[in-house]
C-alpha cells in the first residue's frame, strides 16, 4: 500500500505527482511484471526472498541511473513484495532534521521509505540518517552546552530505498550504509517494445508489434518517454489514422512531434548543432552547452547526455564534451578530420 499524508509537504500523496495521471496505473506492482533490467531484477528477487525467509526487513537499497528508468517503481515493488507500506519523499523536501524525525517516527516495521534525489539531502539531515540506517535509532540532544544529554529512541526496522541520478554526488558515509546498490541502465528497444505493448493493453490502445517497436526505438531507452510517446501517438492515430497504431502511423505521429528516427528531439539537435557549428567540434564544457541550448546544466547532464553517450555521439574528456563522428553524420555534416583526431589527446 502507498501511504500518503495529503497535507504533509514531505510526502507525496501517491505516485501520481511526477507523471501524467495514468502513469501510476501503468507501473508494474510486482517483480514478475517488471520488464527489462534483468540483472537488477535477478538480484532483487534473491535479496527479497532471503529477507522474507529470515523474517527481516530488506537491507537498505540505493538505486541509481538516469531519470525515468523505474527507480520509484522498483521502490513500490519492493514495498509490495515485502508486504510493507511505501512512503515517498525526496532529498530537497527534507530541509530540517525535524522533518526527517517526523518521517521516521511514522514508519512501521517492514515499511519502505523512498528518498528520491538522495544526493540533495543537507548535511544535518544526512547525519541523522546514519544511526537510523545502521542501528534503527534516532538520537535526540536535550539541552545545550555542558548539560546537554543525548537520548536514543528506537525506530522500527524499515528499509530505506534511496534513488539518485548522480552516484558521484553522494557522500562516502551515506553510500557505504546501503547494503544493496543497483545501477539501472537504459532499456534495449526490445524491452521497451514489450513495455509499450503492455501499456497499450492497459490503456485499451490498438497497436501492432511493429507500431510498438517504432515507438520503443525512438524512446531514448526510457520507459517514461515510451509511455508518454505512446499517449501522444494514440492521439495522432485517433485523429488521423482510424485509431490503430502501426509502424507507419507511429512514424508519422513521431515525426509530427519532431522526434527523429533515433529518438532525438529539438534539444538534442540544438545541442549537437551548437557543438558542430558554434564550437567547431572543439571540446566544450557543460555550462557552455547549457547556455548555448537554453537548458539547465543538470538537465543536460541527467536527461540528454546519457542517451547521446550511449549512441556514441558524444564523449566526456577532461577538457570537456566532444563530438564523435556518428554525431556529425546523423546531423548531416562531415566530421572535421583534425578535431576528431586531436580531441582525444
Ligand atoms: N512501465 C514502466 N516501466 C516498466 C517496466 N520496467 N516494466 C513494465 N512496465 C513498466
Amino acid at each position: 500500500m502507498i501511504i500518503g499524508v495529503t497535507d504533509d509537504r514531505l510526502i507525496t500523496s501517491s505516485l501520481l505527482m511526477e507523471d501524467e495521471p495514468t502513469e501510476y496505473s501503468l507501473r508494474p506492482r510486482f517483480l514478475s511484471e517488471y520488464i527489462g533490467q534483468k540483472n537488477v531484477k535477478e538480484h532483487m528477487k534473491v535479496y527479497i526472498q532471503a529477507a522474507k525467509l529470515r523474517g527481516e526487513a530488506l537491507d537498505h537499497a540505493l538505486l541509481y541511473g538516469p531519470p525515468g528508468l523505474g527507480k520509484t517503481t522498483l521502490a513500490a515493488i519492493i514495498a509490495n513484495e515485502m508486504g510493507g507500506n511505501l512512503r515517498i519523499t525526496s532529498g530537497p523536501a527534507i530541509t530540517h532534521a525535524g522533518d526527517l524525525a517526523a518521517l521516521l517516527s511514522n514508519l512501521s516495521e517492514g515499511d519502505v521509505l523512498f528518498i528520491d534525489e538522495i544526493h540533495r539531502l543537507n548535511a544535518n539531515v544526512e547525519e541523522i540518517l546514519y544511526p537510523a540506517m545502521e542501528d534503527f535509532a534516532y538520537d535526540i540532544i536535550i539541552g545545550k552546552g555542558p548539560s546537554a544529554r543525548s537520548l536514543r529512541l528506537d525506530l522500527p526496522k524499515f528499509t530505506l530505498v534511496g534513488a539518485t541520478t548522480r552516484m558521484g554526488l553522494l557522500t562516502g558515509p551515506l553510500r557505504d550504509r546501503f547494503g544493496i546498490k543497483e545501477q539501472l541502465e537504459l532499456y534495449a528497444p526490445e524491452d521497451l517494445q514489450e513495455i509499450v505493448v503492455r501499456s497499450a493493453g492497459i490503456l485499451g490502445i490498438d497497436i501492432t508489434d511493429d507500431g510498438a517497436y517504432e515507438i520503443a526505438s525512438r524512446s531514448r531507452g526510457t520507459p517514461r518517454v515510451a509511455n508518454r510517446l505512446l499517449r501522444r501517438v494514440r492521439d495522432f492515430a485517433q485523429v488521423k489514422a482510424g485509431g490503430v497504431i502501426d509502424a507507419e502511423t507511429a512514424s508519422a505521429g513521431l515525426e509530427m512531434l519532431r522526434i527523429d528516427e533515433l529518438g532525438l528531439d529539438a534539444v538534442d539537435r540544438r545541442m549537437l548543432e551548437a557543438m558542430i557549428v558554434k564550437f567547431g567540434g572543439r571540446p566544450v564544457g557543460l555550462d557552455t552547452i547549457a547556455a548555448a541550448t537554453g537548458e539547465d546544466a543538470s538537465t543536460i547532464e541527467d536527461v540528454y547526455e546519457p542517451y547521446l553517450l550511449q549512441l556514441g555521439f558524444i564523449a566526456r574528456t577532461p577538457r570537456g564534451r566532444i563530438l564523435l563522428p556518428a554525431a556529425y553524420s546523423h546531423m548531416g555534416y562531415a566530421p572535421p578530420e583534425s578535431s576528431v583526431q586531436t580531441s582525444f589527446i
